[in-house]
This record gives structure tokens, C-alpha cells and sequence, in this order.
């Protein structure tokens, strides 16, 4: 067994929602350890959280310059290795630019940065470091997400001709209805969440997974926002129609307000031959239908799915692994990058992902302010 790989830790704390994911799914393979952190701006809750999490507190930084200047001092063979970060959004960029310039690996929360031009700084970056950048958007971790990747790409679809992705949740009604709760939370503050709350927080996955499941790019789109309330500066709602082709066209749609739904991402691919179907509340089903075959399941874990697939599940077929596995698979291809072992492209999300994901985010704001109007994405 290798060294465990040093991991450092920014954001989230004991307070956070997504900390906890994180810590669970960088120990799921045995592969890090985690030896630094600044888990929350204040310092007395970041080094009672270390404690409680039994993290030694000797490499508990008060911030994030104190983290840098400290890891820096130490000799190569003690520094942290790579750092994960998990802060709102607004830090995301910060963080990973100078933890890039000072030749740290990066495993990063999505979205990427807050704008385009950011991300493209740090794209430049990163090429410069030439370390690891691994993206967690989760969901690609998923055994049967990765298989439909697969397969797609093995032509059992043929030509795609039809992509359907939804990101619906409903939990912003109980902030958004409330005029002083919705100025309260940061994922509704441009200045902390940046210019889109549904698509750069949700909708943005389900981006991903087309392009990632595909293998194709989205190169046009118009998008019609809800804001819900005058008063709200971001979206909270929106759909977005997306042409991937001259005879490739589908649909993204977000919500943050579709009331009772709860983490309801899905994602459905048409092709000539046949299609495929995956919830992720149901993620362990993944369905191919086709015009002249009933229905096939397929479920993690069995041989008949690809390596890519094989490699994110641990317990014979039958044993559910969920939403800790999928992270947990994103940390295990990007220790393989780390460890400069062979890994699959499919692994874990890039630089490129995030680059694309911004691109995708400031699109939709440009052509819903534009008057719903087609926009063209960089290729
Ligand atoms: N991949 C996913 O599926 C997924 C799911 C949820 C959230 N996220 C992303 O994760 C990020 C965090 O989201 P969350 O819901 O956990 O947010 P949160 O508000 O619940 O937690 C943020 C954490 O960052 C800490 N923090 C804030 N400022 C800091 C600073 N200057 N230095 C160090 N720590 C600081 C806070 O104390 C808190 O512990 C966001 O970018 C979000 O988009 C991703």
C-alpha cells in the first residue's frame, strides 16, 4: 500500500453541508489523510472542529494566507499534498489560483469560479503548476453514470439525437418567500455566489452530465429564467433549450423552488437505436430502452458493465452504494493522477469541465437578460 497522500481541507467545517461528504469519501479507499485545514473563518469553531474530528491541530491554520505561508515553510515530504476545496463559491477561485501557483494539487467544489474570465486565469494556472486539478461534480462518480458514459461512447445508442437533464429541488421555498430570509442566505448573494444561484448551483451539474455522458458539447442555448420575487437579484428557476448539433438539441431544466422535490437530478439520452434513463435519487438503475426490445436494467457491480463502471464500486452486486461512493470515486481517480498511475479520462471532472461549466452559467444569464435570445457558447 502506497503512502496515504497528504490532503488539506478549506471550508467545510462542522456548520458546512458538503465538509462532511468530502471527509467521509477521501477515506472511503484508503488513499488520504487528512493532515491541515482551515475549516471555518473563525478560528476558535475551526480548531474546536478539528478536535471533534479528531484532526491534530498543530496544522490548523487561522486563515487561508496562514495556511499557505505555513504549509510553505515545511519541507516537500510534510506539506500538504493536495487541498480540497470547500468554501462558497466566491472562494473557490482565490484559493485554488494560489494553491496552483504554489504547486499544490487542487480538488475543488463546483462551480469552478464565479465568472468565465476567472476560470480562464485559472485554466492558464494550471497549466503552469501542471499538478492535478480534479472538479467534484459528484454525480459522475456514480457506477452506472459511468456506464452510460461508456456505452454511449461504444455506440449502444447510435446517433444521439434528443438530451433531457433535470436538476430539481425545492428547498429555497422556505428562504425565498420570506423577504428578510432571502437576502440572508450566500447562495442568493451575487457577491458570494456569483451571478446565478439555480444554474451555477444545480443546473450547472446537470450540464455536466450531458457533455460528460455524451461525449458532445453544448454549442448554443437560450434559457428563460424565475427570479420569483422583483426583489431577488438570481434565478431560482430556469430552462434552458441547448442545440448540441444541426439534429442534436435537448432540453436542461433547474429548480429550486419545484416544491416537495428533494435532490432530483435526472438525466434521460435519446438516440436512433435506443435511450437511457437515470435518476439520481434511484442512482443503482439505469435503464435502456429501445423501440423494439424490452427494458433492460442495469445495476453496479455485475461483470457485464465497463471497467470504468467496475472500478467505482466496491461490494458484489446487490450492496447499494450511494452518494459518498460517487465522491469517493472522484478522490480515488484523482490520488491515481496524484500517484501518477494510469487512470481513466472518466474518473474525475477537469479544468476543462469547469472552464465549460462557466461557460455554460454566464450563457444562460446572457441570454435570458438578452430577451431569451440564443446565445453561442466557446468551443
Ligand atoms: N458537489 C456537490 O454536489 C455539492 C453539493 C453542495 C454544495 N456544493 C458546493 O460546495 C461549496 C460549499 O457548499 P456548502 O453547501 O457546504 O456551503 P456551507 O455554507 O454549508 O458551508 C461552507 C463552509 O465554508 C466555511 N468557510 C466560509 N468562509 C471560509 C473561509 N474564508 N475560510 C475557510 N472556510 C470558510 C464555512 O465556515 C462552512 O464551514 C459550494 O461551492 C457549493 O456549490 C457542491
Amino acid at each position: 500500500m502506497p503512502k496515504k497522500i497528504r490532503l488539506g481541507i478549506l471550508g467545510g467545517g462542522g456548520d458546512s453541508l458538503i465538509g462532511v461528504l468530502h471527509r467521509v469519501a477521501s477515506h472511503i479507499n484508503d488513499n488520504y489523510e487528512i493532515v491541515g485545514a482551515v475549516f471555518n473563518p473563525v478560528y476558535e469553531e475551526n480548531i474546536g472542529f478539528a478536535k471533534e474530528i479528531d484532526v491534530p491541530t498543530d496544522r490548523i491554520y487561522k486563515d487561508f494566507d496562514a495556511f499557505i505561508e505555513g504549509e510553505m515553510k515545511l519541507p516537500k515530504e510534510e506539506r500538504i499534498q493536495v487541498c480540497s476545496v470547500q468554501t462558497p463559491n466566491f472562494l473557490h477561485f482565490p484559493m485554488a489560483k494560489k494553491l496552483l501557483d504554489n504547486g499544490f494539487h487542487v480538488i475543488c467544489e463546483k462551480p469552478m469560479t464565479t465568472t468565465l474570465e476567472e476560470a480562464k486565469i485559472l485554466q492558464e494556472a494550471h497549466k503552469k503548476a501542471g499538478t492535478i486539478f480534479a472538479l467534484t461534480h459528484t454525480y459522475t462518480g456514480y457506477p452506472m453514470v459511468r456506464q452510460m458514459r461508456e456505452m454511449i461512447k461504444s455506440g449502444a445508442l447510435g446517433k444521439i439525437h434528443k438530451v433531457d437533464a433535470r436538476y430539481y429541488q425545492g428547498w429555497i421555498n422556505t428562504i425565498i418567500h420570506d423577504k428578510e430570509k432571502r437576502s440572508s442566505v450566500w447562495r442568493l448573494d451575487p457577491e458570494k455566489a456569483g451571478i446565478s444561484s439555480c444554474m451555477g448551483d444545480i443546473g450547472v451539474h446537470a450540464f455536466n452530465l450531458v457533455e460528460y455522458t455524451t461525449g458532445l458539447q453544448v454549442k448554443s442555448l437560450l434559457c428563460d429564467f424565475n427570479y420569483l420575487y422583483e426583489d431577488n437579484k438570481m434565478d431560482v428557476d430556469g430552462t434552458v433549450l441547448v442545440r448540441m448539433g444541426d439534429h442534436v438539441k435537448g432540453v436542461i431544466r433547474g429548480s429550486q423552488v419545484a416544491t416537495g422535490e428533494e435532490n432530483g437530478l435526472a438525466i434521460a439520452i435519446y438516440g436512433e437505436k435506443a435511450s437511457f434513463r437515470w435518476e439520481q435519487e434511484k442512482p443503482n438503475f439505469l435503464y435502456k430502452q429501445s423501440d423494439t426490445e424490452p427494458t433492460q436494467v442495469y445495476k453496479p457491480g455485475h461483470a457485464y458493465n465497463s471497467e470504468l463502471s467496475l472500478n467505482g464500486t466496491k461490494l458484489p452486486p446487490g450492496h447499494p452504494e450511494g452518494i459518498f461512493d460517487s465522491m469517493a470515486n472522484i478522490y480515488l481517480g484523482a490520488a491515481r493522477a496524484i500517484r501518477g498511475e494510469q487512470y481513466n479520462d472518466g474518473e474525475f471532472p477537469t479544468m476543462l469541465d469547469g472552464v465549460r461549466g462557466m461557460n455554460f452559467i454566464e450563457a444562460t444569464v446572457e441570454s435570458h437578460k438578452g430577451g431569451n435570445v440564443w446565445v453561442e457558447m466557446e468551443s
